[in-house]
């Protein structure tokens, strides 16, 4: 059946950077992360920044925490990410390397994370958000790109199937819900890796959705597209936001747009056979990373501050 997972937030030496642990201090938190999901994703906790803060350092204990969790409860583990522009460490963004250096800095990262949790994570967001929205290829922001183009993506692909051979490897980013430049050039990326042969096993649409936009009505067909291919496919990081007024209230009119975004979301992954997984983007609103990425949005979880069901979680359930 389709796994059902959540972003976990926080985690040890997280709060260090100024991120909420309510892993670590919330107790009905955890227990909601625990009743109500059968996968679990780390937030930030295997991102670069928190995993590499030093070259010569790895730094596993906020990472292991949610999977020995997950592991206590049953739940499936979804690893992200491995190659990202994003949440990177300043010695690696800064630091001058050669492209020998570069690329066995990654190899070393991929191998290291992979191999430690081989046969404990099922799906790993092997590159994240390695397109623009205009489909191309994100070289500025992002070094391995920038140095290796996408010949790097095939390497962690291959880097990361050695370390993990059980692993169901994944592309994901945003914005690629509907049929456009952005989704079309992840399926011509997609086409061209299994041709090559390389490992990738899924594609990942995260579904962070706002009642400002239209919905993506193509969502369904869009999936199929890769499914087609013989990937699988998940909605990796749903959430859907809502304009606010200072107190962090919506208006009663978007609140039923974003009952209605939840409920299509699932419906689209439940009806293509091998969406094998619906992560939400965090549970409550008290932990939401959306407010401070989206001035005047919010309420884009499916439980508000005090862990209450909003009309969104019904949506969500039932379309289950
Ligand atoms: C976000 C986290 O939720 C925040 O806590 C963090 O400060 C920034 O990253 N796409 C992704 C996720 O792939 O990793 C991002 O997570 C949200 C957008």
């Amino acid at each position: 059946g389709l796994a059902v997972g959540v972003a976990v937030a926080g985690g040890g030496h997280h709060a260090a950077a100024g991120y909420p642990d309510p892993f670590g201090t919330d107790e009905p938190y955890r227990d909601v992360i625990a009743e109500q999901f059968s996968s679990v994703t780390h937030e930030n906790q295997l991102k670069w920044e928190f995993l590499r803060p030093t070259r010569e350092e790895f730094r596993f204990e906020g990472a292991d925490a949610v999977i020995d969790f997950a592991e206590q409860h049953g739940q499936q583990v979804r690893g992200h990410t491995l190659l990202w522009h994003s949440q990177n460490p300043g010695w690696l963004t800064s630091g001058t390397f050669t492209d020998e250096e570069l690329r066995a800095l990654l190899q070393e990262h991929v191998t290291t994370v992979v191999g430690r949790y081989a046969g404990r994570i099922a799906h790993w967001d092997v590159a994240n958000e390695i397109f623009d929205d205009d489909g191309v290829l994100r070289t500025e922001e992002n070094p391995f790109l920038a140095r290796f183009g996408t010949s790097i993506v095939a390497d962690a692909l291959r880097w990361a199937h050695e370390a993990d051979p059980q692993a169901v490897l994944y592309l994901n980013d945003y914005n690629v819900e509907p049929v456009g430049p952005k989704s079309d050039a992840y399926l011509a990326l997609s086409q061209e890796l299994l041709a090559a042969g390389a490992p990738l096993g899924g594609f990942g649409v995260q579904g962070h959705l706002s009642t400002q936009y239209p919905f993506p009505d193509d969502l369904e067909a869009n999936l199929r597209r890769f499914t087609d291919l013989g990937l699988e496919v998940a909605i990796t990081e749903l959430d859907v936001r809502v304009p606010v007024d200072a107190a962090g209230r919506a208006e009663a009119g978007d609140v039923e747009t974003q009952v209605d975004y939840y409920g299509r979301a699932v419906a689209a992954c439940v009806a293509v056979e091998r969406c094998t997984s619906l992560t939400l983007w965090g549970v409550t609103d008290r932990y939401s990373w959306v407010p401070g990425f989206f001035p005047g949005e919010g309420s884009a979880m499916v439980l508000d501050d005090d862990l209450n069901a909003k009309p969104a979680f019904t949506a969500v359930a039932d379309a289950l």
